[in-house]
């Protein structure tokens, strides 16, 4: 047997017994003629202890270095008094070793694993499998699997079966580009990667499968992020024959569950739910960190008839957008920083960022410092000063633009404030955002645009929608964690009628609509039951429950902010031959490609 235990279950229990382990050596320390070895598996570390009466142990263990991997057979005892380690699981105990073996040399490592010493990304992505043996990264992966587990467990016991859909399939809307695959066997075709199983779970359930669910791979080519990578896993969830309370319910009960068993946190039940709107109007965002206690106020009603144009002219707009955000204790900002938050807010497209500092509200104006101030009557300040519940040591920031860009800002400045100040709530809040307007006008490309995907079904008749498409409600709902959106789904549209007249009103014609989701119009027709159902970013969710930055850090081998992997290196350029065989030329780019590129 190659070994009898592993290095971080042993414990007080073993004391006096043989054991053989096999691991990696994390430190090797030489004390006084004696060899200590921190001994390290995926279970954690444990001291091995080498003294000289063994003579042929001692000179292997002379050789050893950092991450040789090791067989060790010793018996186990408890630490001398006074050199127990309390930070360690195994720090009571040691194994004085009778025998030592070589299994594997390594090389130094590019950096070292034992310290928290800052490593490049680059560097940590491009020897992955050495980033992956440090004791953190074994953590979040092994939560991640537990999560895996506890998700499936409760799906499969709600009567959920798991059914693979393709990889290799058709353009799958979810408002990002597609990754394509040439074939070969039908020249200059291409196949798309799936954005998410969409289609194919409606699909299951017109299949008469009614709950279904996968852990699935998504593959969207778009900007990334700290949370967003080209290639992501969904918990993907559809079900026949409930409606949106019912699946909200069913789902946050999952979630509950899950933080339970994985973390032993109760969250809230029932989830708060939030409608768009509100969301908007309070917190500037459809994903309010609700940790953060920051709030917007509308005072675009105070500014209509102001003498200051910046803000008058948003308070006027039916499109625009005056609103105010309170900073406790900000009057204490310098210049410099308030500077600083101006150029911040300006990412977000706001013009400049207005703010009245309350020295002290009982003095009106006297109180009060501004360089807006002189276009601001008495009655419109004392009722800002109301509104925003403003004390003495705050200071109250304006934003007013389109709504979009107050929001954006404002939003943004809310949470950057809420982490910059120290004000951000510890815990977990949950919350669910519902009454999604169906679409968003877009200004560029002069059309309706679907807020969450063209195949969520209308809160309203197929003449209503028609009659104003701007106003409409959908059957949406998100999932939302600490600022963090977790899950989006909806209720699907299941007759051919409403699917088409969406279809319209996104200006996807008939002709269009045919070729691209023809076998869905017709899949429409031969009894659809009602469904919905609702997908979640379990890359997201691990990030989240394991208190990482970055989705990178919980999945095994994640890509780089340019969507390649440094250790494989990919993506590669392929051989003539494999382009000739699939019907490919390459086309060399232009001097604006080659600059584009360069600056990626
Ligand atoms: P949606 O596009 O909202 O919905 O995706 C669902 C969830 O997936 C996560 N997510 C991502 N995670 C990491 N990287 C990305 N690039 C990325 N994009 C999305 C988010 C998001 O909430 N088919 C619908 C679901 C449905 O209607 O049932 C869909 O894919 O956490
Ligand atoms: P100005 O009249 O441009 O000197 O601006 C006066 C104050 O209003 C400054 O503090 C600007 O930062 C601020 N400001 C300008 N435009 C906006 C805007 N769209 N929203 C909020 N504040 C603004």
């Amino acid at each position: 047997m190659m070994r009898t235990h592993r290095c971080g279950e042993l414990n007080e229990s073993h004391i006096g017994q043989e054991v053989t382990l096999c691991g990696w050596v994390h430190r090797r320390r030489d004390h006084g003629g004696v060899i200590f070895i921190d001994l390290r598996d995926r279970e954690g570390l444990v001291q091995v202890v080498v003294d000289p009466s063994n003579p042929e142990a001692f000179s292997r263990a002379e050789t050893v270095r950092s991450e040789y991997v090791i067989q060790v057979r010793g018996k186990v005892r408890r630490r001398p008094e006074g050199t127990e380690n309390p930070n360690l699981p195994t720090g009571g105990i040691e194994v004085l070793a009778s025998d030592l073996v070589v299994l594997n040399r390594a090389e130094t490592p590019p950096f070292p694993l034992e310290s928290e010493i800052p490593v490049s990304e680059e560097v940590r992505l491009r020897y992955r499998y050495l980033d992956l043996r440090r004791p953190p990264m074994q953590e979040k992966l092994r939560t991640r699997h537990r999560v895996m587990q506890v998700l499936r467990r409760f799906l499969d016991q709600h009567g959920f079966l798991e059914i693979e859909t393709p990889f290799l399939t058709k353009a799958t809307p979810e408002g990002a580009r597609d990754y394509l695959v040439p074939s070969r066997t039908h020249p200059h075709a291409f196949y798309a990667l799936p954005q998410s199983p969409q289609l194919y779970k409606q699909l299951l359930m017109i299949a008469g499968f009614d709950r279904y669910y996968q852990i699935v791979r998504c593959f969207r080519d778009e900007d990334l992020r700290a949370d967003r990578q080209p290639e992501f896993t969904q918990l993907d969830v559809e079900t026949s024959f409930m409606d949106e309370h019912d699946i909200m319910a069913l789902m946050e009960e999952m979630i509950r569950d899950l933080f339970k068993q994985v973390l032993d946190v109760d969250l809230p039940n029932p989830f708060p739910r939030l409608t768009y709107r509100e969301a908007m109007r309070r917190f500037g965002s459809d994903k309010p960190d609700l940790r953060i206690p920051l709030e917007l106020v509308d005072v675009g009603d105070l500014m209509r008839e102001v003498d200051f144009k910046v803000f008058a002219g948003p308070a006027r707009d039916p499109q625009g957008r005056v609103a105010a955000l309170r900073l406790p204790g900000g009057a204490a900002l310098s210049r410099k920083e308030i500077d600083d938050l101006t150029r911040f807010v300006a990412q977000f497209g706001a013009k400049g960022l207005a703010y009245v500092k309350v020295n002290d509200p009982d003095k009106g104006r006297e109180g009060l410092q501004s360089p807006i101030l002189k276009f601001l009557p008495d009655p419109v300040v004392a009722e800002i000063l109301q509104r925003t519940k403003a004390e003495g040591g705050d200071i109250i920031f304006f934003g007013a633009d389109k709504a979009r860009v107050v929001n954006d800002a404002l939003g943004a400045l809310r949470v950057r404030l809420g982490q910059d100040r120290g004000l951000v709530e510890s815990g977990w809040r949950p919350l669910w955002i519902v009454e999604f307007p169906m679409f968003e006008w877009d200004e560029e490309s002069g059309r309706w645009v679907a807020l969450h995907h063209p195949f969520t079904a209308p809160a309203c008749t197929v003449e209503e929608l028609k009659k104003d498409p701007g106003s409409a409600l959908s059957r949406a709902y998100d999932m939302v964690l600490n600022g963090v959106e977790i899950g989006g789904g909806s209720i699907r549209i299941h007759t051919p009628e409403m699917q088409q007249a969406v279809f319209e009103l996104l200006g996807i014609g008939a002709e269009e609509a045919r070729e691209k989701f023809g076998f869905l119009l017709d899949a429409l027709k031969y009894g659809c039951p009602p469904h919905g159902g609702i997908a979640f970013g379990l890359d997201r969710l691990v990030m989240l429950m394991t208190g990482s930055k970055t989705i990178r850090d919980v999945m095994a081998f994640p890509k780089t902010q340019t969507a390649a992997c440094p250790m494989v290196d990919a993506p590669a350029r392929i051989h003539e031959d494999q382009l000739r065989e699939l019907y490919l030329q390459l086309r060399e780019l232009s001097q604006r490609e080659r600059k584009k590129v360069a600056a990626q």
